[in-house]
């Protein structure tokens, strides 16, 4: 499969990503039954992650978007821009930050930056991928979907400079 100048090959199929969808659903049903969340999806990457987990979620909740960006082509840039900024209140809420993948954490730093000035309730943070050997963060991920090697990923909400995110499995950069 190729996207612009790069070829890809398939690796996590859909019936994988629903499982790990289901096993962090199941755990916010668990966490969050009493405390009407409010879900903080990342964009754009986490755009259908979230709304599974909404649809998943079983009692109140409300969802908000912050749109950041920090991936130039398949690396980060270390800078973190936000795009589209948090307008609504979130003082003394439950949040819970949607995150497509953790990769450097640049991303989380600067989002508990953001939400720690908000003086929100608390704030935990799902992402259905992880690249464990990269995240060189503090900051603990309370829910993780799939663990995965230093990759280049596409596909689920994920992107190669726009494209691939329409893509319902998960593909790696062919080496
Ligand atoms: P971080 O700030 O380095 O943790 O990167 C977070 C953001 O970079 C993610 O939310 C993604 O949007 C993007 N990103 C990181 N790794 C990948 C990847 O393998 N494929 C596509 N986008 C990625
Ligand atoms: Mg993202």
């Amino acid at each position: 499969m190729k996207l612009h100048d790069l070829v890809f090959e398939p690796y996590i199929n859909e019936d994988e990503i629903n499982k790990a969808i289901d096993k962090i659903s199941n755990l916010l049903n668990n966490d969050y039954k009493n405390e009407t969340p409010v879900f903080l999806s990342v964009l754009n990457g986490s755009f259908m992650f979230s709304s599974e987990i909404m649809k998943k979620f079983n009692s109140d909740c409300s969802i908000q978007f912050v749109k950041l960006s920090s991936y130039e082509g398949t690396s980060s840039s270390g800078e973190v821009q936000e795009l589209i900024g948090l307008n609504e209140t979130l003082a003394g809420k439950n949040v819970v930050i949607l995150e497509d993948i953790v990769d450097t954490g640049n991303t989380l730093k600067k989002l508990d930056r953001i939400l720690k000035e908000k003086n929100v309730k608390s704030y935990k943070i799902a992402s259905l991928f992880l690249k464990p050997a990269v995240y060189k963060g503090t900051i603990p991920i309370d829910y993780i979907g799939i663990e995965i090697p230093d990759e280049f990923i596409v596909g689920y909400g994920l992107d190669y400079d726009d494209l691939g995110r329409n893509l319902t499995s998960v593909y790696r950069l062919k080496s």
